[in-house]
């Protein structure tokens, strides 16, 4: 059965993403947290398609989960925890939905910003190099390809756009106009440093991290903390090291298999069904990319929720 906010009768619901439920609940300190379920919900050129990727939710709570755990020194996150029995006693009787999936968090004042950081040109990034010569206000060298690796990393962030929009690219100054400058300068320093070290981890485990979003907020008492998920296929591209070949789009760990079948298909943008062996090919793609960036078994991830 299809995650729904309608299974969780007894909570309050703060708001659904394309993705993920959000409940409000009250932690054992009577601190603000919220519930962040992860759904198998696949959104593709920014439209949720009605077919679901069996375990998809779990795949990128566990990801997301062990980046917390790899980053913790670098930046505070807001996960209290993901283990379901220690959850408040109000959320019990939805442990069965909840086991693998889920993750009590503090409830953040999010910063309307989306932290993009970029090894490698792909995507958006690609498109405005092609049309400006610069990404997010950085000067390029020229004669950069799809997929080219940049000479460093760069921070390039958007706006967060209301659900339906697209999120739009802004410059370094366009992101300190909006929070202020003290806060963009900590938010580049805190998504580089995020990026450097998450490439570093893929690197050994033969995938290159082309480029990321990270979503920052600050807790009840004033700390800036990571937030959402990270470094997930749905917030990344991740790219097997041994086939990039700038010059053309790179296989990757996502939903890639998607896109192309929608694209082939002609149905670009449109919210339709998948046959179901391009659901499993994205499913497996999915677990592959934990386990290679983890080195776990998704199998035993579940057995031990
Ligand atoms: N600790 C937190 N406190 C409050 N909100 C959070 C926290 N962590 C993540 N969020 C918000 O929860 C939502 C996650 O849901 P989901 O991933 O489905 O959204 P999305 O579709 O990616 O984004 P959008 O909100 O833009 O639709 C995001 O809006 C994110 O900003
Ligand atoms: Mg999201």
């Amino acid at each position: 059965m299809p995650l729904a906010a309608e299974q969780f009768s007894g909570l309050t619901h703060l708001g659904s993403g394309k993705v993920r439920e959000l409940f409000a609940v009250d932690d054992a300190d009577g601190e603000p947290a919220i519930l962040l379920v992860a759904s198998d919900r696949l959104s593709v050129f920014d439209v949720v398609l009605p077919s679901e990727i069996p375990d998809k939710g779990a795949i990128l709570t566990a990801l997301s989960l062990w980046w917390f755990e790899q980053l913790a020194d670098l930046v505070p996150h807001h996960v209290i925890t993901a283990t379901v029995s220690d959850y408040p006693a109000a959320l019990q009787p939805y442990a069965s939905q909840l086991v693998g999936r889920s993750m009590l968090c503090r409830r953040l004042d999010m910063v309307p910003l989306e932290c993009v950081a970029r090894g490698y040109l792909a995507g958006s990034g690609w498109l405005d190099y092609q049309a400006a010569g610069t990404v997010s206000g950085h000067a390029l060298p020229a004669g950069l390809q799809d997929g080219s690796k940049l000479p460093e990393p760069l921070f390039t962030p958007s706006t967060k756009a209301a659900i339906g929009d697209h999120d739009e690219a802004i410059t370094r100054d366009q992101a300190g106009d909006l929070v202020g400058p003290e806060l963009a300068a900590e938010l580049e320093r805190l998504t580089l440093a995020v990026f450097g070290r998450a490439a570093e981890l893929a690197a050994d485990r033969g995938v290159l991290l082309a480029d990321t979003k990270l979503e920052f907020g600050t807790d009840a008492s004033g700390t800036l903390r990571l937030g959402d998920e990270v470094l997930t296929p749905d917030s990344s591209r991740f790219w097997p090291a041994d086939t990039w070949q700038p010059g053309r789009a790179q296989p990757s760990y996502d939903k890639q298999y998607v896109r192309d079948w929608l694209i082939e298909s002609g149905q670009r943008g449109r919210a339709v069904e998948l046959p179901p062996d391009v659901v499993d090919a994205t499913r497996a793609r999915y677990v592959e990319a934990y386990e290679v960036l983890t080195g776990r078994s998704f199998a035993d991830y579940l057995a031990a929720a």
